[in-house]
Order: structure tokens, then sequence, then C-alpha cells
């Protein structure tokens, strides 16, 4: 996701920018961009697309003199990969560096242009920066006009700004998205991320939500935004870089399966109403008719993102009554002789948005004129240009070749579509709400849960990593969390695993079990509760070692249970799949596996 750099010292800024930008880059970005204050209080701005490499070549043409700046790395979320949207902003007096979503951006934009502001690009932060100047009157600091402009804003924010009215200011605040403030000897650094202070200092004020600081060469004051100061203590910056580029995890893999509630916020931000029971995506780009008349949604994808859509499909099948959807893997669909019916929609689902086999079935789609939609992670890729419309999943960058966080994602984007369809095709609104609901504390409660079986997955791993084979079995929506838990196991642990639908065993599968198998069996407290334990007791009566993974209570024999306490009933598969991640991620570990990068794996698949 974006990085943010600040300097104000007596280095020369740029190369501290850039240094700490380069540090910035394991988290993956787009484009990147510095502004600095030169000692004739004139400031200059720098921006490219692509790598910092490239940004470092526009600089190498005009380099920047000042002491003081802020930079950037963009992972584009309003506004497509370019200089203009690229940070830092600059209305007026104001230059600015912001990660995060400012949700009612649209609204401040239209009050703002009513006043005479003017926009060179789509991101909401140029709106957030003009908000800050429209209060940056004569005789108010740029602190004061700061926090009074973030008490207008809805969303989440880590920002840096300077004023050429202040030189040798740096103001700094966060709501929901971190900064640091490093503290060196007669220099001040700041970043979102501590491996860009590593190397000038290890004494940092960790910023709160709903905390600012005015920064400078000496040091760094904190207050709330309303102004009240604060006592804060500098806290000292433990382990390597490499360390704090995985935020203290051995793994990204385990970061990435970690952090699946805050990015799942982002996910989720200014689409849900769960007071009104509503969901809403801006990006589809549909009518009011079209959204009415669509009748078949086919969904394509490869490996985990084709099982996204498969657990989504039970959803929409749920909410629209009137839709029929089809699900289908991209390598495949590529080359039949497919035909859609009138009034169809594809939601084509990609992580990297780069997959050879996903964009050729969109090209395929396309030409038999069908409309387009994509459930995409990475900004600006490939299939997120060349489809009709669709949303961000808004994951961050996902750098494990496993992928475990936009899985969630992508579920519920294509959830949230489900939900705006069923109002038009006559839906159950009370449905709709429940669904609304439970997303609303879906985060909270994958956070809950991931915390409170982590040990658990652990010692679990470790008794069942010298198996050979496993099975994974689910009925409902849990058969397709089924085939994902598989996917992962085999993926990262080399475990043979193959999932199926557990009403399958018997036509086939059942014949394997012997114990160089283990089978995992996901069992859900709904109506085929009954009929999933049925499978259960097939494979334990003849002697399979079994490990259930459940949110029912009620009493089932197994060699292992884990049972997930959760009010979610209709997404407790998004919860049990991230046990499963777990347990994939320490079996892997325990094999002594590259865990991150698995043999024969890319994280990107552009071939085919
Ligand atoms: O980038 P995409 O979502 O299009 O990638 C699709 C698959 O290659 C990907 O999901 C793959 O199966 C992962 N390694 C699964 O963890």
């Amino acid at each position: 996701m974006c990085g943010i750099v600040g300097y104000v010292g007596k280095k020369t800024a740029q190369d501290v920018l850039v240094g700490g930008l380069r540090r910035l880059e394991y988290r993956g970005y787009d484009s990147a961009g510095i502004a600095t204050l030169d000692d004739n209080n004139e400031a200059h701005i720098a921006r490219s697309v692509g790598k910092i490499a490239e940004l470092a070549n526009v600089l190498d043409g005009a380099p920047q003199t000042g002491h003081l700046g802020i930079g950037h790395t963009r992972w584009a979320t309003h506004g497509g990969v370019t200089e203009t949207n690229a940070h830092p902003h600059h209305v007026k007096n104001i230059y600015m560096v912001h990660n995060g979503i400012i949700e009612n951006y649209k609204e401040l934009k239209a009050e703002l242009s009513d006043k005479g502001y003017e926009f060179a690009s789509d991101t909401d932060t140029e709106v957030l920066a003009a908000l800050i100047d429209s209060n940056y009157t004569d005789g108010v600091t740029l602190k004061d006009a700061v926090a009074k402009a973030l008490k207008r804003v809805r969303g989440t924010y880590g920002i840096a700004v300077f004023s050429p009215k202040e030189p040798g200011t740096l103001i700094v605040a966060r709501l929901g998205s971190p900064l640091i403030i490093g503290l060196g000897q007669g220099e001040t650094i700041i970043a979102s991320d501590a491996s860009a202070l590593l190397g000038y200092t290890r004494e940092a004020i960790y910023l709160n939500d709903g905390e600012l600081a005015v920064c400078n060469k000496d040091g760094a004051e904190v207050f709330t935004l309303g102004l009240k100061h604060l006592d804060s203590k500098p806290e000292t910056i433990e382990g390597d870089l490499a360390q704090i580029q995985k935020g203290g995890y051995d793994y990204f893999l385990l970061k990435e399966i970690m952090e699946q509630a805050t990015t799942l916020h982002n996910t989720l931000s200014g689409r849900i109403d769960p007071k009104a029971g509503k969901m809403h995506l801006g990006g589809p780009n549909l009518t009011e008719k079209e959204m009415r008349d669509i009748r078949h949604v086919v969904i394509v994808g490869c490996g985990t993102a084709y099982y996204a859509g498969l657990l989504a499909s039970y959803y929409m099948e749920q909410l629209v009554p009137d839709l029929t959807t089809e699900v289908v893997i991209a390598s495949e669909y590529r080359y039949r002789s497919f035909h859609l019916p009138k009034n169809s929609v594809a939601l084509i689902v990609s992580q990297s948005g780069e997959t050879a086999d996903t964009l050729a079935c969109l090209r395929e789609i396309k030409k038999r004129g069908v409309k387009t939609l994509g459930i995409v992670n990475v900004v600006g890729s490939t299939i997120a240009r060349e489809v009709d419309g669709g949303t961000y999943v808004h994951a961050g960058p996902e750098i494990s070749v496993a992928s475990t966080k936009a899985f969630t994602a992508q579920v519920v984007a294509m959830l949230m579509f489900a939900g705006m369809l069923s109002e038009y095709h006559g839906g159950d609104p009370k449905l709709v709400a429940e669904f609304t609901r439970e997303l609303s504390i879906l985060p909270e409660e994958i956070e809950k849960n991931l915390e409170t079986h982590r040990a658990t997955m652990e010692a679990l791993a470790k008794k069942y990593s010298k198996y050979d084979h496993a099975l994974y079995l689910g009925r409902d929506t849990a058969f397709p969390i089924s085939l994902e838990g598989a996917l992962k196991l085999k993926e990262i642990s080399y475990i043979h695993s193959e999932g199926y639908a557990s009403g399958e065993l018997k036509h086939g599968p059942i014949a394997l079990v012997d114990d160089r198998f283990f089978e995992v069996f996901n069992i859900l407290d709904n109506w085929l509760f009954d009929k999933s334990c049925g499978g259960l007791h097939e494979v334990r009566a003849r002697g399979g070692k079994t490990i259930v993974l459940t949110d029912s209570k009620a009493d089932i024999e197994a060699d292992d249970i884990v049972r997930i306490e959760s009010p979610i009933k209709h997404l407790a598969p998004i919860l049990l799949n991230t046990l499963q991640q777990l347990f994939a991620y320490y079996i892997a570990v325990d094999r002594g596996n590259d865990v991150d990068q698995p043999r024969n794996l890319a994280k990107s698949v552009t071939v085919e």
C-alpha cells in the first residue's frame, strides 16, 4: 500500500526522501513523488509513474536542494495510475501526501468547487489538500487549518503536509493509517513504516489515531484534533529492516493473513450502510435499467480467484432470486464455444489483474458484446483497464504467492455487488440487511478469530505436517472454502491435497481414506448440518484421521475440532477459511518450506 516519508533537518531532503521511499518499495506501489521546500521558500515537486528509479531519473535532471520535504509511493485507489494522480498534491499553499481513503471526498469536492477550487487529479487527496487550504486563512496556523479540515473528514488517513508560509514545519496526522515520527539529532524523519527510519534513528513517536503532530528539526509536539497538547513518549524501534517490512512477522504470508481485518475495512469502506441495511458499490457503471435487466452472471477466475467466485455465487443465488450464476475456470472457458444469454454480465476476478487466462476470457467475453466488470486488487492493472466497469477490492499489496487476504476481499466485493443487485430484483431486503450487518462486524470477527485460534492451528499443523495426503470436505458454502483450503495447503506445504463436496465422498474419494491421509471437514451450523456430519461419520468409520472446523456448538466426534464462536452465520465460511490459511501456513513452516515463494509458482501468472 501507499507509503509516506517526510524530512526536516540539515541534510538534503531529496536524498533522505528518495532513500526512504526505496525502503518502502516492498509494499508495492505504482507511482511515486516528492515535494521539497528550498532555502528561498520555493516549493518543488517531482512525480513519476513506475518505480522509484524513474523518480530518481527525473530528479537527476532537476535536483531539489531544500532541507524539508515529503515523499510518497502511491498504490492507486481513486483515479488511475498517472503522474497527475501521484502524490504529493499541491493546492495553493498546501503540499500534501496521504495514505488512506477519504470516504466523503465527493461531497467535499462539490463544496470546494463552489468556493472556486479547481482540481487537476481524480484523487481524494487533492480534495483534502484543498479543504486544508480553505481553512488556512490569514492568522490561522497550518496546525489549526489541518485540525479543522480533518474534523470534516470521514474515512482513513495518514498525512504529511507543509506550506511555504511556515518553512521548517511539517504537520502529520493519522486515523487508521500508520505514522511514525523518528527523532534524530537536529533532524526529524517521518514515515508510514518504521523501515524508512532505520539508519537515521531508532527513537520514535508512534502517532495514535486521532492525533496530529507539529514537527521541526528539533522534534515534534503531539496534539489531539481538538488541539489539546499530549505528552507523547518516544519509543525504541525494535528489529532489523527485513523484520520491520514484514510487520514483525516471519513471513509476508502470515502478515497478510493477520492483517485481513484492516484490509477488509478498506474493502468495505463507504460501501455498506448497516443502519439502512444496504450495500453499494460505486464502480460497476451500470444504469438502473441495466441492473434490473441482468439475468445471468458469469464469474471468471483462476485458482483462489475462481474459488472466491464460487463462494460468492452461492451468496448471489441467495440474494438475487431471478438470477442464474455460473462460475468458470478461465483457462478452460477461454477456449470453449461458450454462448452467453442476453442480459449477461461477467465478473472478472483477479488479484493481480494480469493473469493471462483471465485476461483472455475477458477479451473473449467482450467480443460477444457482454458487459464485463472487474473484481481486481491491483489498480491500473491490465484487467482493470480493459473491463467496462467494476470495483477494486482494496486488499493492499499481496506479496506472498499464496493468496489469502485477496480471497476474503474478492468474496466480500462480489457479495456487495449481489446485495446491490438484490434491490433491483425483488430480493428480500431483510436478508440483504442481515448480510450487511454481518459484513459490518466481519473485520473484527476475523481479527478475534485469528487471535483466538492462532496457537491451536499451529499446534494442529505440527500434528499433521508429516502426512502425505489430505482431503478437504464441505457442503454448500463450505464447499468452495474446502477447495480453497486444499489449494492453500498443497501450494505452500507440497502435501497432496484435494477439495471435494462432501456429498461426493461416496462417489469415489472415500476409497482413498487410509493412514497416509487426514481429512479436514468444514461443517457449518446450518440446515445441512446433519448431512455434513454424515460424511464425517463415513470417514471415521473407515479409520480416517479427521479435523473439523465448525461454527456449531453441537456434539461432533472427530480427532480434532476447532470451533469458532461468532454472531456471524452467513459469512462463517470466510472465518473458517482464515483458520485454514493459518493451518497451511504453519504446516509449510514446520516442513521448512519457502513459505512466501513456494517452488514452481509465480505471484502473477502472465503466461498461459
Ligand atoms: O492474480 P490472480 O488472482 O488472477 O491469480 C489467480 C491465481 O493464479 C492465484 O489465485 C493462485 O491460485 C494463488 N497462488 C493461490 O494462492
